[in-house]
């Protein structure tokens, strides 16, 4: 317990003072703006090419306690979370998809988790209106506080298109074993980066002020 709180007090600290380079030319525009939360915000990028290194379970640990302390619905955590860092159960995964999935090429199917590390496989529990809302939030509290510990992530639909619905899929639901009712409804890979990729561009013009 006690070294839970220290690494969750180190992420603190990393989350504040972290410092990724991409984002610091925003930042930067005003010192007043300059903080390492919004530095990790700008800095976060998708990615899709990892080392091989794992992800220990106590960085894991923080990110995840970070992700559930995301604000959801009525405080319901309408969620669940089931983690995959051990490649042979994630191979197995794999295959279980490629095979239930014959119109499509396997290395294509397979390719969907962008070959990282560690998944998460989220679900929601659909009985509660705003629990597609909480796992986004959730998920997003994983994702940029594994970017202020120096973990990249990519967030994953497609693989839902290949499992939801798909009968010859069970197996692989039977293995996340989510709670009776709940429903798969995103993936995260993480993982250490093995590429830089450019920040895409955001259209401010979505967003107005009213007078
Ligand atoms: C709900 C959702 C589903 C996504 N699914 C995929 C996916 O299946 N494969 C993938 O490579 N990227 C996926 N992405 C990542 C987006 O393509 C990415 O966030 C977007 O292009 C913006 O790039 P950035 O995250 O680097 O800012 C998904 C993102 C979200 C939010």
């Amino acid at each position: 317990m006690k070294t839970r709180i220290l690494l969750i007090a180190l992420a603190a600290v990393a989350l504040l003072s972290s410092c990724c380079g991409q984002g610091q030319e925003c930042c930067q525009q005003g010192n007043e703006q300059a903080n390492g939360t919004i530095e990790t915000i700008m800095a976060r990028r998708s990615i899709r090419k990892y080392k091989s290194t794992p992800v220990s379970r106590d960085t894991l640990n923080v990110i995840l306690e970070c992700g559930i302390n995301a604000p959801n619905g009525q405080n319901r955590q309408s969620w669940e979370v089931r983690v995959v860092d051990n490649p042979a159960t994630m191979e197995q995964i794999k295959e279980i998809m490629a095979q239930a999935n014959p119109d499509m090429n396997p290395a294509g199917v397979k390719g969907c988790f962008r070959d990282a590390p560690v998944m998460l496989f989220i679900a929601r529990d659909p009985s509660y209106q705003f629990s597609a809302y909480d796992v986004g939030l959730l998920s997003e509290n994983v994702m940029l506080s594994a970017w202020s510990l120096g973990v990249g992530s990519i967030c994953l639909g497609m693989p839902i298109r290949f499992i939801a619905g798909n009968e010859a899929c069970a197996p692989v639901l039977d293995m996340l074993a989510f709670s009776e009712g709940y429903e798969l409804c995103l993936c995260i890979g993480l993982g250490y980066a093995d590429e830089a990729p450019e920040a895409k561009p955001r259209d401010m013009g979505k967003v107005k002020f009213l007078d």
